[in-house]
């Protein structure tokens, strides 16, 4: 079960990722994670990535595609993973493709969570992500049992440099510009599954789940 989750900044990607992963018991592979990991530990790659994360950039290819090339090669994705923002690029999709052809695998599936503009910029807007283990909550849409504290691990909650007005504009032009083009990418090749993103978290999981399990 090799699937990527596409869709814009805020369609709910990493948030439904994390509760797949648990139910399929295949992991979530999410470079976006990966880039806050290294930027919290303060690394060489930590630092390049912030130069263009907190301003809504995208990170290099060569950069990212390095990332999930490495990634891709533990054991724990040797039977299937759930990718959450990559590829980004056509580039960064067609790496994929061809690493993946090196042991003769292919993406079965890359599922499209699309939402309407002014959903994705009130769910970015009310984000907040636990500095301790990274689970995500939204202030009214999924809020924390206690304001400002992570429900599961206890953590302090703190809202993403990117997701400050500028920097969302930001990722949304670099979305449309860069990502956007990817559905027609897989769709060409039959492999694009669309997901109404827009609806309850609980109902947009029920679809998920549906397209997993057939895949399955
Ligand atoms: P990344 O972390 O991947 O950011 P993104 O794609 O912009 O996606 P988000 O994390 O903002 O949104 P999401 O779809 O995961 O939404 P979420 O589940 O949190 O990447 C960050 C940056 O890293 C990029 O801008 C780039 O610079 C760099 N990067 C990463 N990968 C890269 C690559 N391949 N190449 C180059 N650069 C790369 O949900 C959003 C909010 O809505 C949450 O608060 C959630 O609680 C709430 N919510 C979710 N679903 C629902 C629902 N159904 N109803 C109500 N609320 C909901």
């Amino acid at each position: 079960m090799r699937t990527v989750l596409l869709g814009p900044p805020g369609a709910g990607k990493g948030t439904h990722a994390v509760d797949l992963s648990r139910e399929f018991g295949i992991p979530h592979i999410s470079t976006g994670d990966i880039f806050r990991e290294e930027m919290k530990a303060e690394t060489e790659l930590g630092k390049l990535a912030r130069s263009y994360i907190d301003g809504g950039n995208l990170v290099p290819d060569d950069v990212t595609i390095d990332i999930v090339r490495g990634r891709l090669k533990k054991d724990d994705a040797a039977d299937g993973f759930i990718l959450d923002g990559f590829p980004r690029t056509i580039p960064q999709a067609e790496k994929l493709d061809a690493l993946l052809a090196e042991t003769g695998l292919a993406i079965d599936a890359a599922i499209y969570l699309f939402a309407p503009e002014d959903v994705i910029i009130q769910r970015l807007s009310g984000r907040r992500v636990c500095k301790k283990c990274a689970a995500v909550f939204h202030v009214v849409n999924i809020p924390p049992e206690k304001p400002g504290v992570c429900d599961r691990c206890g953590g302090e909650l703190y809202r993403r440099e990117d997701d400050a007005p500028e920097a969302i504009r930001q990722r949304m032009r670099q979305y449309e510009s860069k990502t956007a083009g990817l559905i027609d990418y897989y769709d060409a090749v039959g492999r694009l599954v669309r997901v109404d993103a827009g609806i309850a978290r609980e109902d947009t999981y029920r679809l998920l789940k549906r397209v997993l399990a057939d895949l399955r």
